[in-house]
């Protein structure tokens, strides 16, 4: 190492003096090269680059693929702001109703505010519904004659033809008798009205149709629907109707013992407490063993031949329901009338909520009530019905006349020859 010495350092200053000279040099021509081609590292970069990665055409179909890509952006946001101006229609509309949702329940509140409920016993529900307004442009006609015809906004309200005319004789002297003027006929034929007429009887002549748009179905096949059909133009008009068959003989006023409070008020088919008011009837199933009692509610159909109903949205209702099922199919309109006013709410139908009275069975008589009980009762000559109906006889006009002679004249024999029932 010694004999490497260099004790002056004059080899090592030469070789630094060397270095720092190539440095300067090179720093130089730097300069000098960045001056003449300021972009010139990048620029050959770039060539390089490309002459590397491949030919021009891949870079014309890059940027093709790129403008499809724009032009499918565009179609898209184009479809979106269609989306999106639909979308906002459907919030507009989804707006409105939920307003109008809003200001009905608003309504509903105020029509009926929430009930403060009373000590038990003091909590009673609705009963009698609201009626509608009336609609005289419905059937101006008709609204005059009522207004001259009806007493209190109610009336009797029979409908017949020429075939039952002696019937219908018996029916409207029993009514003038007991001195009620607010009853009228509906004359399904000419004569049948000219009789009416010549009889002083109210009378209004309509014929026995129901208009398919009317009867809210396609077809019109059933006259069955009549009866309720008509009904509907009387209720229409706001008037309360005690609808009657013309079989029945009035032996007191019935405006006197109605009680107003029901959508519905009926006489029953039923012949005592139970039957007519209803019933738990049980059954028995042995092989269930401890649950063998199977129990069902009961109650004799109301009958269609006599009732009272007021002009409210579920009379109405119940009428279009009977008219409508009744022109569809071959039904009896007494057993379609009862499905509707008493089936509950089920999968796949929706009940009626209409509130409905039976009628006292011993004031508005069922012609089993008197032929076969309460005439062999020994207290039989203090019971004095308000009407009776001759609906389970087939020999209405005799039992009629009969009823007439014992309630009216004073015969006390007059229904002694008639049997229970009919002689098949
Ligand atoms: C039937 O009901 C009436 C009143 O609802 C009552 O006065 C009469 O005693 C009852 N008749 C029978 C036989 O239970």
């Amino acid at each position: 190492m010694k004999g490497r010495k260099d004790p002056l350092g004059l080899r090592g200053a030469t070789r630094d003096y060397r270095i720092v000279y190539a440095v300067v040099i090179g720093l130089t021509l730097g300069a000098l090269w960045a001056y003449l081609r300021p972009h010139g590292m990048s620029t050959s970069s770039t060539f390089g680059y490309d002459r590397l990665d491949g030919s021009s055409s891949k870079q014309d179909g890059a940027i093709l693929s790129l403008e499809s890509k724009v032009a499918m952006l565009e179609r898209e946001v184009k479809r979106l702001k269609v989306e999106n101006t639909e979308l906002a229609q459907l919030n507009l509309k989804n707006a409105l109703l939920e307003q109008e949702a809003a200001a009905a329940k608003k309504q509903l509140k105020a029509v009926s505010p929430p009930v403060k409920v009373g000590p038990p016993g003091t909590v009673k529900s609705m009963r009698t519904n609201q009626e509608v307004h009336p609609d005289e442009s419905t059937n101006p006609k008709l609204s005059a004659l009522l207004k001259k015809v009806a007493v209190n906004g109610e009336l009797i309200v029979g409908i017949s033809n020429n075939n039952v005319r002696d019937m219908v004789q018996i029916w409207f002297e029993s009514i003038k008798r007991v001195g009620v003027t607010n009853y009228l006929v509906v004359a399904l034929d000419d004569e049948i009205a000219s009789f009416c007429q010549d009889h002083d009887v109210p009378v209004y002549r309509r014929d026995a149709t129901i208009s398919k748009s009317q009867a809210g179905t396609g077809a019109n096949h059933a006259i069955s629907g009549l009866k309720f059909h008509l009904l509907r133009e009387f209720l229409v008009l706001g008037y309360s109707i005690l609808l009657s068959d013309v079989d029945i003989v009035y032996l007191q006023n019935p405006f006197n013992h109605l009680h107003r409070d029901c959508d519905v008020e009926s006489m029953s088919d039923g012949f005592d407490n139970t039957t007519a008011y209803g019933y738990d009837d049980v059954m028995t199933d042995p092989s269930m063993g401890w649950s063998r009692y199977a129990h069902t509610m009961r109650i004799w159909v109301f009958n269609s031949g006599l009732f009272y109903i007021r002009p409210t949205v579920p009379s109405i209702e119940l009428l279009d329901r009977v008219t409508a099922k009744l022109t569809k199919e071959k039904a009896w309109d007494q057993a379609v009338f009862n499905e509707e006013l008493f089936n509950p709410s089920h999968p796949g139908y929706e009940g009626l909520h209409a509130s409905r009275r039976v009628l006292d069975f011993y004031l508005f008589m069922n012609s089993k009530v008197l032929f076969k009980i309460l005439r062999k009762e020994k207290d039989f000559a203090e019971y004095k019905p308000v009407t009776i109906h001759v609906n389970y006889h087939p020999d209405k006009y005799d039992r009629m006349l009969a009823i007439v002679e014992y309630y009216v004249k004073g015969n006390t024999k007059a229904l002694q020859r008639f049997p229970d029932g009919s002689e098949r």
